[in-house]
């Protein structure tokens, strides 16, 4: 890398850090409003993790079960959050997904169709009626190609390969951001009006993780506390229930839960389908976080396959009804020479989602930060201790667009003027980086990115304890101390560096969740405690995480407010999936 620190200079009223739906549709909101913006990605464009997102999408359509509506949408995302996700966060979800969903179609995203024509539903976990709009399984695909053409008609800027280091903060208010470009070394420094942090979670940080290796890496923790921001959840991870397990270079990749809400079946090495055990009511189709548990206690006990997994089989299904509800999972397997129409798939857990990240008033994106924004996975509240399955993709384009329409109206008032941001911020991280950039050290980044990713799936995974998140805090500090000596000078381009900055995020995400889990001293949702397995009334709130001056982290707790009385009714009403439609 250049060891220069000369830079280029990017103005611009709004910059959205992160290219997935939640950035795009912010985007889209601002471009239709006359408000011009860039985005930044790391990747090339329509190249982000929601292609990664299967499927679907959840609304509230009713296409299929006519009683749903948004309110029992709203209780059910509130009752498997186990009741800690920001109430009005669900609210706006559930009430805005139809029409986001709709304005989809209307854009070109290609969903399925019922008989009548209308949007096809399928089931998905948890849910008390068919919800979950689809586009075979590659739903999150189809909508991002179909938001990035409407990027694209509306002409609004994209800049690829952008590593984002540091959100620049002046005066208590964000005022751009520097980074560098990833093929050229070069540096930049953004001016803006407003940043939006739209760079999803951390899930990275697990050694079996259905991210690219690369990707979810913890960009948004370390932005957002670098800003000075508040963040809240951390301790909540979402295990989704069915991973790949092999080869080794597929470990983790999503079969999506469609396999289930298409009629799959779990079994043990044994052949039993063990959920009867779990859960006879919903089966395989309770939340994640009870069927990721069941499976892992499958295989703890024994009773999983030698490849350390247990069987998921949909062939009692019609081939061609499996080609068609489900092609890529069809494909991906078809690769390995497996063929799902015959045979079972051996899958395990794998890290899927955060649902920690930074603190916002859902009504505007605002986070604690003046000029600071953020959306999508990057933000924490909706989902609480547990996301229902086809609530991310809702949440992307309803909280993209409600945060675009805000600013958009905040920015007519006060103008799109940007005021130049200070060189002296500008200089102190741009010889940082250059430092960080010709470290000689000892240990090679990367390689401490995989020790965490054992740490945490060891000490912070589906089942935790205080003795194993003590002992987790404690190799963490080993390799913290570790990473103070790193060896990236010498490495191709950029690389070195982008470890060493992936590094000092997942420190950063890993201290926050381990330290989280260990005050939360009970069970709930995905956080499972097998030394306080009870859910306790008294933990029915958020811990909040943010930085102090002296760069050490600060914990504290906050009230859950009430859901409003239509949700309060719906909740009342104690709707349920009946899996046994299914059978
Ligand atoms: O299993 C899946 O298709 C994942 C969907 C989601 O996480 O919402």
């Amino acid at each position: 890398m250049a060891e220069s620190t000369t830079y280029e200079r990017i103005e611009t009223p709004v910059l959205i850090i992160g290219a997935g739906a939640a950035g795009l549709r912010t985007a889209i909101e601002l471009a239709q409003s006359g408000i011009r913006c860039l985005v930044l990605g790391k990747r090339r464009h329509g190249d982000a993790h929601t292609r990664w997102a299967a499927g679907g999408i959840n609304a509230s359509l009713g296409s299929l079960d006519a009683e749903d509506r948004w309110e029992i949408h709203a209780a059910d995302t509130l009752r498997e959050g186990h009741f800690v996700c920001d109430p009005r966060a669900v609210e706006l979800l559930a009430r805005h997904a139809p029409d986001r969903v709709r304005e989809l179609q209307a854009w070109g995203c290609d969903f399925s169709r019922t008989e009548e024509g209308g949007i096809n539903q399928r089931y998905f976990g948890a849910q008390s009626f068919r919800r979950t709009c689809f586009v075979g399984d590659r739903t999150g695909e189809a909508m991002l190609r179909t938001l990035v053409e409407r990027a694209r008609a509306l002409e609004i800027p994209y800049r690829e390969n952008t590593f984002v280091t540091r959100i620049l903060v002046d005066d208590g208010r964000a005022r751009g951001a520097v980074g560098f470009d990833m093929d050229t070394g070069r540096f930049l420094a953004f001016s803006a009006a407003a940043v939006v942090l739209a760079a999803a979670g951390h899930t990275a940080l697990y050694r079996r993780s259905s991210s690219r290796e690369d990707e979810n890496t913890g960009d948004t923790v370390a932005l957002a506390c670098g800003a000075g921001a508040v963040l809240r959840d951390m301790e909540f991870v979402q295990f989704h229930p069915t991973g790949m397990i092999r080869p080794p270079e597929m470990r983790g990749r999503l079969v999506t839960e469609a396999v289930r809400g298409e009629g799959g079946r779990l079994f043990n090495a044994s052949g039993e389908r063990f959920m009867e055990r779990y859960s006879p009511e919903q089966m395989e189709l309770d939340a994640r976080d009870v069927v990721a548990r069941a499976i892992y206690e499958e295989i703890q006990a024994g009773r999983g396959t030698p490849g350390g997994g247990v069987r998921l089989d949909i062939s009692h299904r019609e081939a061609d009804f499996i080609r068609e509800r489900l092609p890529k999972i069809y494909g991906q397997f078809r690769e390995q020479g497996i063929d799902i129409t015959r045979e079972p798939m051996e899958v395990a857990p794998t890290a899927h989602y955060a649902m920690g990240g930074v603190m916002v008033d859902f009504d505007t994106g605002a986070t604690t930060v003046e000029g600071l924004f953020a959306v999508g996975e990057a933000t924490a509240g909706v989902h609480g201790a547990n996301r229902l399955g086809g609530n991310s993709l809702a949440e992307t384009v309803v909280f993209g667009q409600i945060t675009g329409a805000h600013l958009a109206g905040d920015l007519a008032l006060t103008g799109t003027s940007v005021p130049p941001v200070g060189e002296d911020l500008v200089r102190e991280e741009i010889t940082a980086l250059s430092r960080l950039a010709a470290a000689d050290g000892e240990h090679e980044p990367r390689e401490l990115v995989g020790e965490l990713g054992v740490l945490l799936w060891d000490h912070a995974g589906i089942v935790r304890t205080e003795e194993g998140l003590g002992a987790g805090l404690a190799t963490l500090q080993g390799v913290g101390r570790r990473a103070r000596s790193l060896a990236t000078a010498g490495t191709a381009g950029t690389e070195g560096l982008e470890w060493a900055l992936n590094l000092r995020s997942m420190l950063l995400a890993a201290e926050m969740i381990l330290r989280g889990a260990l005050l939360r001293s009970e069970s709930r949702g995905a956080h499972y405690r097998s030394d306080a397995p009870e859910t306790r009334a008294e933990w029915r709130k958020s811990i909040l995480y943010a930085r102090n001056a002296d760069d050490t982290l600060r914990l504290r707790t906050e009230p859950i407010p009430e859901p409003p009385s239509s949700v309060q009714a719906a909740l009342d009403e104690s709707h349920e999936l009946d899996y046994h439609h299914l059978e």
